[in-house]
């Protein structure tokens, strides 16, 4: 290469790298980084990946290095317009080339192998089980009666657990395929509609470790998020109890009137009976929750209010279809419905003050 065209060459290739490497860089943490394994599963899948990839960087540096150097040792020189001697075949090259990755991939199979058994063994002991039904776009929660809950209940989104006590989640879709990923307690476990799938988090600390789906399910899978809190056995129990009691202020009279008749907010939602499934989230307990609309907001009452008023202008939910006056009613509509835009049509206008009267009661309920 001469001097002049490696002087155009080598900014690009620093500059390159210099964002390369600025990928790996620890600032903005999104808390959701599969290299920072928290708990013994997490662990497991870290310890066979690590050396995995050292063994890989080992292999693709040779390979690297042997393309270049062949490129330089073969190039054009000026004056010299022979080919190389010109080759073909070489039986010790080709034995070596095919004996060497197989056994280096027969004995990186022997912990992997071993590590998927081990991931998949049922938990012993105290185990919280909790069933998780994907939907689009959002994670119902289901805690079943069992040590420390005497009654069953939902919620959406966060699923809370107890330090020390391993999760076994039973995952389920009622749509489409999604996938649970919490990156950081390892693991992902695509949900298939018509099956029953299990996965086993372990966490030994307090924390709250987030997750999204991980498989595209639709117009806002990118929105369709969870969390996995875990907290002391004290901690959760308190919460679990709050859980499977009825609202904290009563479900009638003006309020009943907004949600159960003028919006019709009661089609999809429960607002009254925590172990009652329904199509959209359960709204028993929202006022307890950090999140909402499937984790992608933040729980507030002007997020909350902004939501009532026009939920898909802030996930998308509605396709063209759907927000077409002639198309065929519900078609590409999913969940949420616009009550400042009017799609589906024949929703009502909803009045900012109906909007924050709503928002009050919800968050009230913690
Ligand atoms: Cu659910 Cu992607």
């Amino acid at each position: 290469m001469s001097p002049t065209v490696l002087a155009k060459v080598l900014p690009v290739v620093l500059v390159t790298l210099a964002f390369v490497v600025a990928g790996c860089a620890p600032a903005n943490d999104n808390r959701q980084n599969s290299l920072n394994p928290k708990g013994q599963n997490a662990q497991r899948i870290d310890d066979l990946f690590i050396p995995i990839l050292w063994i890989a960087v080992v292999v693709g540096v040779l390979i690297m290095a042997a393309t270049v150097g062949f490129a330089i040792k073969f190039r054009h020189r000026p004056g010299d317009d022979d080919n190389p001697k010109q080759i073909h075949g070489s039986t010790p090259l080709e034995i070596g080339w095919t004996i060497v990755p197989a056994v280096i991939l027969a004995v990186i199979s022997v912990p992997t192998i071993a590590t998927i058994f081990k991931l998949a063994q049922e938990p012993t002991g105290e185990v919280l089980e909790v069933n998780i039904t994907g939907k689009q776009f959002w994670w119902q929660v289901e805690y079943e009666k069992q040590p420390g809950i005497n009654q069953g209940f939902i919620t959406s989104t966060e699923v809370h657990m107890i330090a020390g006590v391993p999760l076994r989640l039973e995952l389920a879709s009622d749509d489409v395929i999604h996938s649970f990923w919490i990156p950081e307690l390892g693991g992902k476990q695509d949900v298939v509609p018509g099956r029953k799938q299990h996965i086993t988090f372990y966490a030994d600390e307090p924390g709250t470790f987030l997750g999204q789906c991980a498989e595209f399910c639709g117009l806002a899978h990118a929105d369709m998020r969870m969390r996995v809190i875990v907290q002391t056995r004290e901690e959760f129990e308190a919460w679990a109890v709050g859980q499977q009691q009825g609202p904290d202020q009563a479900y009638s009279g003006e309020i009943e009137e907004l949600t159960g008749t003028k919006y019709a907010c009661t089609n999809c939602h429960t607002f009254d009976d925590s172990g009652q499934t329904a199509y959209g989230p359960n709204l028993v307990h929202i006022g307890s929750r950090e999140t909402f609309a499937g984790g992608t907001y933040e729980l507030d009452r002007a997020n909350l209010v902004d939501w009532l008023l026009d939920a898909p202008s802030l996930v998308p939910m509605q396709s063209k279809t759907c927000r077409e006056p002639t198309a065929t009613p519900g078609l590409g509509c999913i969940g949420m419905p616009s009550f400042t835009n009017n799609t589906p049509e024949g929703q009502p206008v909803m009045t900012q003050s109906d909007a924050e009267t709503i928002a009050d009661y919800l968050l009230a309920n913690q």
